[in-house]
Protein backbone atom coordinates (compact mmCIF):
# COMPACT_ATOMS: atom_id res chain seq x y z
CA UNK A 1 0.00 0.00 0.00
CA UNK A 2 0.71 3.68 -0.69
CA UNK A 3 0.00 5.97 2.05
CA UNK A 4 -0.81 9.67 2.05
CA UNK A 5 -1.96 11.92 4.44
CA UNK A 6 -5.45 10.35 4.67
CA UNK A 7 -5.53 7.90 1.56
CA UNK A 8 -4.09 4.55 0.91
CA UNK A 9 -3.32 3.48 -2.77
CA UNK A 10 -3.82 -0.21 -3.01
CA UNK A 11 -4.38 -3.24 -4.86
CA UNK A 12 -8.03 -3.27 -6.82
CA UNK A 13 -9.84 -6.02 -5.01
CA UNK A 14 -12.35 -8.05 -6.52
CA UNK A 15 -15.51 -6.50 -4.28
CA UNK A 16 -14.30 -2.90 -5.27
CA UNK A 17 -15.75 -3.60 -8.66
CA UNK A 18 -19.39 -3.19 -8.32
CA UNK A 19 -19.23 -0.24 -6.48
CA UNK A 20 -16.84 1.08 -9.09
CA UNK A 21 -18.72 0.13 -11.56
CA UNK A 22 -22.19 1.41 -10.71
CA UNK A 23 -20.69 5.08 -9.02
CA UNK A 24 -17.96 5.52 -11.61
CA UNK A 25 -18.62 3.73 -15.21
CA UNK A 26 -22.23 3.52 -15.02
CA UNK A 27 -22.82 7.30 -14.67
CA UNK A 28 -22.84 8.86 -18.19
CA UNK A 29 -21.71 12.05 -17.23
CA UNK A 30 -18.96 11.52 -15.07
CA UNK A 31 -17.63 8.61 -17.78
CA UNK A 32 -18.30 11.07 -20.27
CA UNK A 33 -16.21 13.59 -19.05
CA UNK A 34 -13.52 11.80 -17.45
CA UNK A 35 -13.01 9.55 -19.92
CA UNK A 36 -12.35 11.08 -23.74
CA UNK A 37 -14.60 7.64 -25.15
CA UNK A 38 -18.09 7.54 -25.68
CA UNK A 39 -19.63 5.62 -22.86
CA UNK A 40 -21.07 2.72 -23.32
CA UNK A 41 -22.62 -0.48 -20.83
CA UNK A 42 -20.53 -2.65 -19.11
CA UNK A 43 -21.91 -6.13 -19.14
CA UNK A 44 -21.16 -7.52 -15.40
CA UNK A 45 -18.15 -9.59 -15.30
CA UNK A 46 -16.93 -8.17 -18.34
CA UNK A 47 -13.21 -7.66 -18.72
CA UNK A 48 -13.04 -3.99 -18.80
CA UNK A 49 -9.74 -2.87 -18.18
CA UNK A 50 -11.03 0.00 -16.13
CA UNK A 51 -12.21 -2.42 -13.30
CA UNK A 52 -10.71 -5.44 -14.11
CA UNK A 53 -6.46 -5.28 -13.36
CA UNK A 54 -4.17 -7.22 -15.93
CA UNK A 55 -0.98 -7.14 -13.68
CA UNK A 56 0.92 -8.15 -16.97
CA UNK A 57 0.38 -4.22 -18.41
CA UNK A 58 3.72 -2.88 -17.97
CA UNK A 59 2.43 0.35 -18.96
CA UNK A 60 -1.20 1.15 -16.96
CA UNK A 61 -0.97 0.68 -13.47
CA UNK A 62 -4.02 0.81 -11.33
CA UNK A 63 -4.94 1.27 -7.81
CA UNK A 64 -8.00 1.60 -5.68
CA UNK A 65 -8.24 4.59 -3.55
CA UNK A 66 -9.19 3.64 0.39
CA UNK A 67 -9.45 5.50 2.84
CA UNK A 68 -6.66 5.23 5.43
CA UNK A 69 -8.85 5.41 8.58
CA UNK A 70 -11.28 2.55 8.15
CA UNK A 71 -10.26 1.08 4.60
CA UNK A 72 -13.13 2.38 3.05
CA UNK A 73 -13.08 2.27 -1.31
CA UNK A 74 -13.51 6.03 -2.11
CA UNK A 75 -11.87 5.72 -5.67
CA UNK A 76 -9.35 4.69 -8.47
CA UNK A 77 -6.16 6.62 -9.37
CA UNK A 78 -4.05 5.06 -12.16
CA UNK A 79 -0.39 5.90 -13.54
CA UNK A 80 -1.22 5.17 -17.16
CA UNK A 81 1.08 5.05 -20.69
CA UNK A 82 3.91 5.10 -18.60
CA UNK A 83 6.71 5.55 -21.07
CA UNK A 84 10.46 4.11 -19.59
CA UNK A 85 12.60 5.49 -22.64
CA UNK A 86 11.15 9.36 -22.04
CA UNK A 87 10.74 8.15 -18.41
CA UNK A 88 7.07 9.70 -18.54
CA UNK A 89 3.57 8.79 -17.81
CA UNK A 90 0.08 10.42 -17.52
CA UNK A 91 -1.68 10.30 -13.78
CA UNK A 92 -5.85 10.13 -13.41
CA UNK A 93 -8.03 9.83 -11.05
CA UNK A 94 -12.06 9.40 -10.30
CA UNK A 95 -13.53 9.68 -6.51
CA UNK A 96 -17.08 7.88 -5.92
CA UNK A 97 -19.44 11.04 -5.67
CA UNK A 98 -19.65 10.98 -1.77
CA UNK A 99 -15.94 11.61 -0.99
CA UNK A 100 -15.57 14.29 -3.47
CA UNK A 101 -14.61 18.18 -2.44
CA UNK A 102 -12.60 16.59 1.04
CA UNK A 103 -9.13 16.79 0.00
CA UNK A 104 -8.18 13.20 -0.69
CA UNK A 105 -7.99 14.26 -5.00
CA UNK A 106 -5.18 16.23 -4.15
CA UNK A 107 -4.13 13.47 -1.43
CA UNK A 108 -4.35 10.80 -4.64
CA UNK A 109 -2.46 13.21 -6.46
CA UNK A 110 0.39 13.38 -3.79
CA UNK A 111 0.62 9.92 -3.54
CA UNK A 112 0.51 8.99 -7.30
CA UNK A 113 3.24 11.63 -7.82
CA UNK A 114 5.39 9.36 -4.91
CA UNK A 115 4.56 6.41 -6.95
CA UNK A 116 5.88 7.96 -10.73
CA UNK A 117 8.78 9.79 -9.40
CA UNK A 118 10.22 7.70 -6.74
CA UNK A 119 8.83 3.91 -6.92
CA UNK A 120 9.26 4.35 -10.80
CA UNK A 121 12.21 6.56 -10.91
CA UNK A 122 10.08 8.97 -13.75
CA UNK A 123 11.21 12.11 -14.59
CA UNK A 124 7.58 13.58 -16.26
CA UNK A 125 3.88 13.17 -15.02
CA UNK A 126 1.51 14.80 -17.36
CA UNK A 127 -2.25 15.56 -16.68
CA UNK A 128 -5.19 16.44 -19.31
CA UNK A 129 -8.23 17.22 -17.78
CA UNK A 130 -11.51 19.24 -18.85
CA UNK A 131 -11.02 22.97 -18.73
CA UNK A 132 -13.88 23.41 -16.64
CA UNK A 133 -12.76 20.87 -14.31
CA UNK A 134 -11.93 23.26 -11.09
CA UNK A 135 -11.36 20.32 -8.66
CA UNK A 136 -8.93 17.99 -11.06
CA UNK A 137 -7.44 21.38 -12.15
CA UNK A 138 -6.72 22.76 -8.54
CA UNK A 139 -5.35 19.42 -6.99
CA UNK A 140 -2.91 19.00 -9.62
CA UNK A 141 -1.80 22.97 -9.06
CA UNK A 142 -1.81 22.17 -4.87
CA UNK A 143 0.86 19.39 -6.28
CA UNK A 144 2.55 21.64 -8.23
CA UNK A 145 1.64 20.87 -11.84
CA UNK A 146 1.69 23.49 -14.10
CA UNK A 147 -0.68 24.67 -16.93
CA UNK A 148 1.25 23.62 -20.31
CA UNK A 149 -1.29 24.37 -22.70
CA UNK A 150 -4.56 24.18 -23.75
CA UNK A 151 -6.32 21.53 -26.12
CA UNK A 152 -9.48 23.87 -27.85
CA UNK A 153 -11.91 21.79 -28.58
CA UNK A 154 -10.18 18.45 -28.38
CA UNK A 155 -12.81 16.49 -26.14
CA UNK A 156 -16.37 16.07 -27.65
CA UNK A 157 -18.51 15.91 -24.21
CA UNK A 158 -22.49 15.11 -24.66
CA UNK A 159 -23.01 17.06 -27.52
CA UNK A 160 -20.54 19.86 -27.59
CA UNK A 161 -16.25 19.92 -28.14
CA UNK A 162 -15.10 21.05 -25.24
CA UNK A 163 -11.66 22.53 -24.05
CA UNK A 164 -8.64 20.17 -22.32
CA UNK A 165 -5.95 21.59 -20.08
CA UNK A 166 -2.75 19.83 -20.27
CA UNK A 167 -0.83 19.92 -17.11
CA UNK A 168 2.80 18.53 -16.55
CA UNK A 169 5.34 18.33 -13.56
CA UNK A 170 9.05 17.84 -13.76
CA UNK A 171 10.70 15.36 -10.99
CA UNK A 172 13.00 18.19 -10.07
CA UNK A 173 10.15 20.69 -9.05
CA UNK A 174 8.27 18.48 -7.28
CA UNK A 175 8.36 19.15 -3.36
CA UNK A 176 6.86 15.67 -1.85
CA UNK A 177 6.49 17.38 1.62
CA UNK A 178 4.79 15.18 3.85
CA UNK A 179 2.26 14.01 1.75
CA UNK A 180 3.34 10.98 0.73
CA UNK A 181 5.79 7.69 1.45
CA UNK A 182 5.56 4.58 0.98
CA UNK A 183 4.67 1.89 3.47
CA UNK A 184 4.49 -2.02 2.80
C1 LIG B 1 -11.47 15.70 -9.73
C2 LIG B 1 -11.44 15.00 -8.39
C3 LIG B 1 -10.51 13.78 -8.45
C4 LIG B 1 -10.85 16.02 -7.36
O1 LIG B 1 -10.81 15.42 -6.10
P1 LIG B 1 -11.53 16.11 -4.83
O2 LIG B 1 -11.24 15.26 -3.67
O3 LIG B 1 -12.94 16.39 -5.17
O4 LIG B 1 -10.73 17.48 -4.74
P2 LIG B 1 -10.21 18.18 -3.39
O5 LIG B 1 -11.24 18.05 -2.34
O6 LIG B 1 -8.83 17.64 -3.10
O7 LIG B 1 -10.14 19.70 -3.82
C5 LIG B 1 -9.06 20.23 -4.54
C6 LIG B 1 -9.28 21.72 -4.66
O8 LIG B 1 -10.36 21.95 -5.56
C7 LIG B 1 -11.37 22.69 -4.90
N1 LIG B 1 -12.65 22.12 -5.32
C8 LIG B 1 -13.15 20.91 -4.97
N2 LIG B 1 -14.33 20.70 -5.58
C9 LIG B 1 -14.57 21.82 -6.31
C10 LIG B 1 -15.63 22.22 -7.17
N3 LIG B 1 -16.67 21.41 -7.38
N4 LIG B 1 -15.54 23.42 -7.75
C11 LIG B 1 -14.48 24.23 -7.53
N5 LIG B 1 -13.43 23.91 -6.73
C12 LIG B 1 -13.49 22.71 -6.14
C13 LIG B 1 -11.14 22.51 -3.43
O9 LIG B 1 -11.63 23.59 -2.68
C14 LIG B 1 -9.64 22.42 -3.37
O10 LIG B 1 -9.08 23.71 -3.46
P3 LIG B 1 -8.09 24.26 -2.32
O11 LIG B 1 -6.92 23.33 -2.35
O12 LIG B 1 -7.79 25.64 -2.75
O13 LIG B 1 -8.85 24.16 -1.04
C15 LIG B 1 -12.86 14.57 -7.91
O14 LIG B 1 -13.66 15.69 -7.72
C16 LIG B 1 -13.54 13.60 -8.89
O15 LIG B 1 -13.35 12.40 -8.78
N6 LIG B 1 -14.34 14.14 -9.84
C17 LIG B 1 -15.02 13.32 -10.82
C18 LIG B 1 -14.08 12.56 -11.75
C19 LIG B 1 -13.07 13.48 -12.42
O16 LIG B 1 -13.36 14.60 -12.80
N7 LIG B 1 -11.84 12.96 -12.54
C20 LIG B 1 -10.75 13.66 -13.19
C21 LIG B 1 -10.78 13.39 -14.66
S1 LIG B 1 -9.37 14.13 -15.46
Amino acid sequence: MLRGNRVGLRARHEEDIPILKAELYDDVVNSSRAESRPWRPLTPGSKDPRLVVDDQEPGHVPFSVVELDGGTLVGTATLWGIDNHNRSAHIGLGLRPAYRGKGYGTDVVAVLCHYGFVVRGLQRLQIETLSDNAAMLRSAERNGFVREGVLRSSAWVLGEFLDEVLLGLLAQDWKPGSKASAAA
